[in-house]
């Protein structure tokens, strides 16, 4: 179980308050969608429950599975089975895919780290996303397309198996085709590992045509304001997210 409890966060640098008295609360295998305007904290929300250094929690908890991640450095964080899809994956030159996803799984104590074994699945991960051939032995993300990045990610997330998904803006850089890849890697993941939650957030509900929620969440003013299932991210696209909270009051005042 995932929660998040009246979170307050401040950017460290400019004070200036992001989130306020965020809550959320994933269970085991669901299935979470989170929409929201540019700017209003999706990204940070991301970043923070990795413990992301610039920006500081004032208030509230990050809780999973009863354990308190606020305090956690973003290892720890990733060793409890937490995985972040960035939405602009950065490049890290020096190190190979190969390297630091097989250092990963040893800090893990898996058990998949023999060498051929490992090598093995990666290399049919990689065929699995159509990613070029060289990606194991090349620098993280080095030399990769943006949406190849995404790929790429994702490649970690098939092998590291997360119990606790996030995936920001996984649709951006990725063409209709790679998406639909990128997106049936995901599901196949999760019908394997049932217990697996996962946070999508995103601009668009074609995402979650591919991957469906359970609840949609509309975010405004550093919280959510609004759940609801499929429709509700439709309704959105429709009508923009004014168009809703226009709908929203007139049906309050009939
Ligand atoms: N480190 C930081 N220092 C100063 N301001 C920041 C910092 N990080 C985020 N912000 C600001 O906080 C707000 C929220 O940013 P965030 O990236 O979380 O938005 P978002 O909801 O993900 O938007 P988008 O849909 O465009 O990706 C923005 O106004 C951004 O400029
Ligand atoms: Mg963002």
């Amino acid at each position: 179980m995932f929660v998040i409890d009246k979170l307050n966060v401040l950017t460290k640098d400019t004070s200036k308050e992001i989130l306020k008295d965020f809550s959320l609360t994933i269970k085991p295998g669901e299935i979470h969608a989170i929409m929201g305007p540019n700017g209003v904290g999706k990204s940070t929300l991301s970043k923070v429950i990795m413990h992301h250094p610039d920006y500081i929690i004032t208030n509230g908890t990050i809780t999973y599975n009863n354990k308190i991640l606020n305090d956690l450095t973003t290892d720890e964080i990733a060793r409890s089975g937490v995985y972040l899809l960035m939405q602009d994956p950065s490049i890290i030159d020096g190190v190979s895919n190969s390297e630091a996803l097989r250092t990963a799984l040893k800090e893990r104590g898996s058990n998949d780290t023999n060498l051929y074994t490992f090598i093995s699945k990666m290399k049919k991960e990689i065929d699995s996303l159509s990613l070029p051939k060289d990606t194991m032995h090349r620098g993280i993300n080095k030399g990769l397309s943006g949406g190849e990045r995404k790929k790429n990610e994702v490649l970690g997330l098939k092998l590291l198996e997360p119990s606790f998904i996030i995936l920001d803006e996984l649709d951006s850089g990725l063409d209709v085709d790679s998406l639909k890849i990128v997106a049936k890697n995901i599901n196949d993941y999760l019908k394997v590992n049932k217990d697996t939650s996962v946070l999508i957030i995103t601009h668009y509900s074609r995402v979650l045509d591919l991957i469906k929620p359970d609840f949609v969440h509309q975010m405004e003013d550093g919280k959510i304001i609004k759940t609801g299932d499929i429709t509700l991210a439709k309704q959105i696209e429709k009508t923009g997210y004014n168009g809703v909270n226009e709908v929203e009051s007139s049906e309050n005042h009939e």
